[in-house]
């Protein structure tokens, strides 16, 4: 399974990236408000700046919602490097703007995936990955994960190449269960990934060792 990291915060990227396990990064037009990037400009400029750092694929959303408008902005977007993949909306103009672009090799992530419809259209129109937000579905007491699971049963069934990027990741344990459900990739901030790392027994353990070590070599 893959790891992206679901930011616009250069800082968190470098963060992630010197880990050795980063994959790739996600960002939507809340992230980069969140970062304070405004005007056209400066959002293709800020991503040109994530491209440099990752190697992996960077998804960049339109925002957009007809279709001329949408490839007017992912035929700019595509420009800014290699790497670049285009976030779609699972909406109607957003599964037409799918189509141009898996006409094109152009990479696309489908994005705001609540449904195994939705994601069977987003498939059939030839999308890279789509984006299932599995926090969102458990926010109103559904099942995040277990939609993740019926996708994946679904493409596996259909054999479909595209791949389940589970987004929305609240949590370690969010990561651990789209594993699980047969995600393809994982989203999600710093936290949950660095959470994956930690357990109790570990400290423990390794606190005895360096007391026993102290204890030997005093
Ligand atoms: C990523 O592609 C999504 O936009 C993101 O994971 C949504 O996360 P949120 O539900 O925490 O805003």
């Amino acid at each position: 399974m893959k790891f992206f990291i679901d930011t616009a915060n250069l800082d968190q990227i470098q963060e992630a990236k010197e880990l050795g396990i980063l994959d790739g990064v996600t960002t939507n037009p809340s992230l980069m408000a969140k970062e304070g990037i405004s005007g056209q400009d400066n959002i293709l400029k800020h991503y040109a700046k994530i491209c440099e750092l990752v190697s992996g694929d960077v998804s960049a959303e339109v925002i957009s919602t007809d279709f001329e408008g949408m490839v007017k902005e992912l035929e700019v977007l595509k420009e800014i490097a290699p790497n670049i993949v285009i976030k779609i909306p699972m909406i109607l103009d957003g599964v037409k703007a799918l189509s141009y672009c898996a006409e094109r090799d152009i990479k696309t992530n489908c994005t705001l995936i609540f449904s195994p419809g939705q994601a069977l259209i987003a498939a059939k129109a030839g999308a890279t990955y789509i984006s299932p937000f599995i926090g969102r579905i458990d926010d109103i007491t559904w099942d995040g994960v277990d939609l993740v699971r019926q996708i994946a049963e679904m493409y596996a069934v259909q054999m479909f190449d595209t791949e389940i990027l589970a987004a929305s990741i609240r949590n370690s344990n969010h990561i651990v269960q789209a594993a699980i459900a047969g995600a393809d990739v994982v989203t999600c901030p710093l936290a949950p990934i660095v959470g994956l790392l930690k357990h109790p027994l570990t400290d423990i353990g390794l606190a005895k060792f360096l007391a026993d070590h102290k204890k030997a070599n005093a």
